[in-house]
């Protein structure tokens, strides 16, 4: 399933191009309604393989198929009009070899319609980004934190610090050489993101970065408070959905209990044509 030419669309040069200028917004999304929602507002949703713990309540990203990218990526593309749609390429489906990742990533935009792949890697993913981007594939990289390499780096925590920024900045510099059109920033300190977002040519999105970063970037269910099983000092909520769904679920039950609802204008009689 192709998603047709979007005219009205960013793409990835577009995006590429807001180097400096006013801030990106991003967001990611999994579904068509909450897709629709962003795409109001956002400049590039991003199908997050986050989808895997807030959506189908993995304990971490790894166990995120292919098939389920495709899934929520088609939900996405029927929500989207204008923003730039991302897709995540998941853990497995692309480390193995360029050719590998070229022949998954051609087969998430052409059964989703994305604009764009995210990949996770600096330096050592740099081959990898050139041939994909020579090849006509659009890719986002994603260094500091990369999810899929938990166990590695032994946590979720915070990279480039001290002397380990040398680390972050070499990656940042590769993975812009090798031809990304954008770069996340995830879990690293302030003045790490703002010298990268200096040096190189591409936009730097943050996530638990930096405010002077080219954009930033949540994961809807934390901004929204839906996903509140853990909430990470970068994420601010926006809405509090989960309290607020809870309390209108207990204000149904007690209504059932109390015969109270349906009330009398949700029931019909036998007369009438409304439906
Ligand atoms: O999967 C995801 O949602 C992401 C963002 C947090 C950048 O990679």
């Amino acid at each position: 399933m192709s998603r047709p030419a979007q005219n009205k669309a960013l793409n990835a040069a577009d995006i590429l191009a807001r180097k400096g200028a006013a801030p990106l917004v991003c967001l990611t999304a999994y579904t068509t309604p909450v897709a629709k929602l962003a795409d109001e507002h956002c400049d590039l949703v991003l199908v997050g393989d986050s989808v895997g713990m807030v959506l189908h309540g993995l304990t971490s990203t790894l166990d995120v198929t292919m098939e389920m990218m495709t899934l929520h990526g088609r939900a996405v593309a029927r929500g989207t009009e204008r923003a730039l749609m991302v897709i995540d390429m998941p853990f497995g489906s692309y480390e193995e070899s360029p050719a590998q990742a070229f022949r998954n990533a051609a087969r998430l935009m052409a059964d989703t319609g994305a604009g764009a792949v995210k990949l996770e890697g600096g330096r050592h993913m740099a081959d990898t980004i050139r041939f994909l981007t020579e090849r006509g594939i659009p890719v986002m990289a994603h260094i500091g934190l990369t999810p899929q390499a938990v166990n590695a780096i032994g946590g979720y925590k915070v990279q480039g610090r001290g002397t380990d920024a040398a680390r972050i900045r070499d990656d940042a510099q590769a993975v812009a050489d090798a031809g990304a059109f954008s770069v996340v920033l995830e879990k690293v300190p302030a003045a790490l993101a703002d010298d990268i977002t200096a040096r190189i040519a591409i936009p730097t999105v943050g996530i638990g970065a930096s405010a002077g970063c080219d954009g930033q970037i949540l994961v809807i269910d934390d901004m929204l408070g839906l996903f509140d099983a853990f909430k990470p000092k970068f994420v601010k909520r926006y809405a509090h959905l989960a309290a607020d769904a809870s309390a209108a679920i207990e204000t149904y039950a007690a209504e059932v209990r109390a015969r109270s609802f349906p009330a009398a204008e949700h029931v019909f009689t036998d007369q009438g044509t409304a439906s």
